[in-house]
């Protein structure tokens, strides 16, 4: 079914462009939605036939200060007319992405202090495990090289991130997870295998289930735990009470670095700068991403904590200069978009908003759905928000996967015009809006979802 139109760039889309995590088949035989986007103001986007549309999902939860920032797109021109590019080698380098790296500094947890730039989240991540393996290499314990991370988790989709990543669909047909990626229990306390459990039994049981996995390997070979403070991709869960304090004292207790995975939770998500600032965490390393530029341009950075880089100083006096960089890192006009969106960011009180009216958008879905009988929970934090859609509330019984309830949902909700996400672990309806979201957008994105999960029931 094609949901919007027929004309020559949808021929040549579906005979041209791979599209990512889209199957293949279906799209080149005009069986999935083609919706070619022309252009996009504040939360809403517009397609090519003029329909409109309220992003929900902030294109991948990415938009953060919202479409049409003229703030942003004049600072990439003028920084383009100047210096498109150079790069950042052997020390070399440009006034934003100094700027940016001092304005990243000044907004993370305390003890981070370098920033170093890649493109995506995909490669912070692939970053954060070669930094992870060059520590214990300067620190003369090579033998520290497995890595954990979480069922459910997602670190990107490249050959070691998509490893992390604990997602079946990133793993099947490729050959994945690489040797040396663990996964631990999954955070989602919704889905726990026992019911009785209370929020902090069910976060100790996952502490315990850390530890068990650390000793069976044996605590001199684990390097590193991966993770984000509110898992995204997996389902949009906020950890349980109690989590992060005793994952930490397991990491802790076993001289197990840290890296917080902050793509989605970075600049502001939860209603605070960072994830690792929500809940109080103390990483070694964060990868960062999207919120970074608001996607105005491809940047991601891997923040470093002041006790690694004093390693990595060391590992150059004995090593000489580290092997690993991108031709792209440090590019001054995705620098130079992040200056602008940070600038926006604070003049805007975004970060405020996203936590305020975060706050209003749990609120009204679980006023508008949290009653019906489809809806298991809906969770949240921050301008994150979820809907988990089961058959049978009481016994929490899940739907048989086949029935795309999730997807079947997403769909109504777009025909009510609003974008929400149809998680791919499980049927969860997600919802990750720009921060700039207003309340009467949120009453907009509620009586879509009441609709749109009435509708399904109806057919069922
Ligand atoms: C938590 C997290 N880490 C990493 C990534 C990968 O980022 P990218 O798609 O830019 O490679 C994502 C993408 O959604 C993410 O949500």
């Amino acid at each position: 079914m094609t949901l919007y139109n027929t004309n020559e760039l949808d021929a040549w889309d579906r005979d041209h462009l791979f599209h990512p995590s889209t199957h293949m088949a279906g799209h080149a035989r005009g069986e999935t939605t083609n919706r070619v986007i022309a252009s996009a103001e504040g939360v809403y986007i517009t397609d090519v036939d003029g329909q409109r549309s309220l992003d929900g999902f902030a294109g991948l939860y990415c938009v953060n200060a919202g479409y049409g920032r003229t703030e942003i797109t004049d600072a990439i021109a003028e920084q383009a007319r100047k210096l498109a590019y150079f790069h950042a080698y052997a020390g070399h380098g440009n006034e934003p992405a100094i700027r940016l790296a001092k304005m990243v500094i000044d907004r993370a947890p305390e003890g981070m202090s370098r920033v170093f730039y890649g493109l995506s989240g995909s490669d912070a991540n692939e970053t954060c495990v070669k930094l992870v393996w060059y520590y214990n290499a300067v620190l003369g314990r090579p033998g520290r090289r497995k890595l954990i991370a979480r069922l459910g988790g997602y670190h990107g989709s490249g050959v070691m991130t998509g490893s992390l990543t604990g997602l079946p669909t990133w793993h099947a047909t490729f050959g994945l997870p690489l040797p040396g990626v663990l996964h631990t229990e999954s955070p989602y306390y919704y889905r726990r295998a026992d019911r009785s459990m209370s929020e902090e039994q069910f976060s100790q049981h996952c502490a315990d289930k850390l530890e068990e996995m650390i000793l069976a390997e044996g605590p001199e070979t684990i390097a590193a735990f991966f993770a984000e403070p509110v898992l995204g991709t997996g389902g949009i869960v906020p950890p349980p009470a109690g989590y992060w304090e005793r994952i930490s004292a397991v990491l802790k207790k076993y001289d197990i670095l840290l890296v917080a995975d902050e793509v989605v939770t970075g600049f502001g998500r939860l209603g605070s700068n960072f994830g690792s600032i929500h809940y109080g965490l103390k990483p070694d390393l964060m990868a960062v991403a999207k919120g970074l530029t608001s996607a105005y341009a491809p940047l991601s950075g891997v923040v470093v904590s002041d006790k690694l880089w004093r390693v990595f100083e060391q590992g150059s006096e004995k090593f000489g200069p580290i092997g690993h960089g991108w031709t792209y890192s440090a590019h001054p006009l995705c620098a130079a978009a992040g200056v602008a969106n940070l600038e926006l960011i604070d003049r805007l009180g975004l970060v405020e908003n996203a936590g305020t009216v975060g706050a209003y958008l749990k609120q009204a879905l679980t006023d508008a759905v949290g009653d019906h009988p489809m809806v298991g929970e809906v969770r949240g934090e921050g301008m994150l928000a979820a809907v988990e859609l089961v058959a049978d509330r009481d016994d929490r019984v899940y739907f048989d996967r086949s029935l795309k309830i999730g997807a079947r949902v997403y769909r109504e909700t777009l025909a009510r015009g609003v974008i929400g996400r149809a998680m791919p672990n499980g049927d969860v309806l997600g919802f990750g809006p720009p921060l700039c979201l207003s309340r009467e957008d949120v009453d907009v994105i509620a009586g879509a979802v009441r609709g749109a999960i009435e509708a399904v029931a109806a057919e069922l």
